[in-house]
């Protein structure tokens, strides 16, 4: 994400993400035992960072970015990421094996709870009842997702609608509490944008390598979960739409990739993109988030 590295020299962002790493550091490692240890593996192999970089961006130049409510959002995050690799069946996570293959499935699920906890504490410590609010609903509609995804499992007749319900409850939400939390009122934004953020996710699940992305594509054919790319290509192959309903995967993947799919889940990413745009009217940072909305769009990573 080359536009996201030029985003990082905007004053103040070093100390601030300084802050944020030390924060994670401490609330990760506040109660000794596995769940830690898991925490502490997971922050060491990094991750983009993008919603404390929203955080930041929503705040008003000016004002003091909120650190604790950085922390708290990348908290969820990775307590989502640590459950989604289990239910996932997801072997490697920010180039490394994940947390559950590194440790076993109970350890997995005990430290993405641990995550969710203290990234609850870290809110709740500044005594803002509505920042608190604000990320449980988030939280809430993450799970949402989650179990929205499970019904979809293996059905290559997933609408298209019901795919955008899908990834705006189990990413848009987040992206849109990082910016309300920021203070500002750029929800809708993020929410716009943490939807063509999933959609490019998605593709990258087709045809992405694993030393950018930091994961193994394919991990979406083969659990059946019907994202854009593949419910638009099983729509054109039936080896693909059989793949996508629990049948073999021989070739599926590469036949994806002979069709239109990825460019046309690509457009749509670019259409919700521009739709995070057009709420950054009179925005004070607008230049700084329409640079973002550019990085998320083309990304490979
Ligand atoms: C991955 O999020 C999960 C999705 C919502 C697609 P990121 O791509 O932001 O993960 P990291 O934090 O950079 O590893
Ligand atoms: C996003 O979906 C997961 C969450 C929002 C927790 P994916 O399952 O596509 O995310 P990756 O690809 O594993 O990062
Ligand atoms: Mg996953
Ligand atoms: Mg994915």
């Amino acid at each position: 994400m080359s536009a996201l590295a030029e985003l990082r020299a905007a004053p103040g962002l070093d100390v601030y993400l300084e802050e944020l790493e030390e924060r994670l550091e401490a609330a990760v490692a506040s109660h000794r035992g596995v769940v830690a240890e898991v925490g502490a593996e997971a922050l060491q192999a990094g991750g983009k960072r993008l919603r404390p970089l929203l955080v930041f961006l929503a705040t008003a130049p000016g004002e003091p970015p909120n650190v604790a409510a950085a922390a708290a959002v990348e908290l969820v995050h990775m307590a989502t990421l640590v459950h989604d690799d289990l239910i996932d069946g997801a072997t490697f996570r920010r180039g490394r094996v994940s947390a559950w293959q590194a440790f076993g499935p109970a350890a997995a699920r005990a430290a993405g709870d641990y995550l969710f906890a203290r990234a609850f504490a870290q809110l709740a410590a500044t005594g803002d009842a509505r920042a608190v609010s604000t990320l449980a609903g988030a939280a809430l509609c993450l799970a949402r997702g989650e179990a929205l995804q499970r019904s979809q499992t293996h059905d290559p007749d997933t609408t298209i609608d019901a795919y955008l319900d899908r990834c705006a409850l189990k990413t848009g939400k987040l992206f849109e509490a990082a910016c309300l939390l920021g203070g500002g009122h750029l929800g809708a934004f993020g929410l716009h944008l943490g939807i063509a953020f999933q959609i490019v996710d998605d593709v990258l699940d087709c045809s992405g390598e694993t030393i950018e992305t930091g994961k193994v594509a394919g991990t979406d054919l083969r659990e059946g979960t019907p994202t854009l790319p593949l419910l638009l290509a099983a729509r054109q192959d039936a080896v693909v739409r059989r793949a996508l309903a629990g049948g073999p995967l021989d070739g599926a993947l590469v036949r994806v990739a002979a069709t239109d799919a990825l460019d046309r889940s690509r457009d749509l990413a670019l259409e919700y993109a521009l739709r995070a745009r057009a709420c950054l009217n009179g925005a004070p940072r607008r230049e700084e988030l329409e640079a973002l909305t550019d990085a998320v769009v083309n990304r490979e990573s």
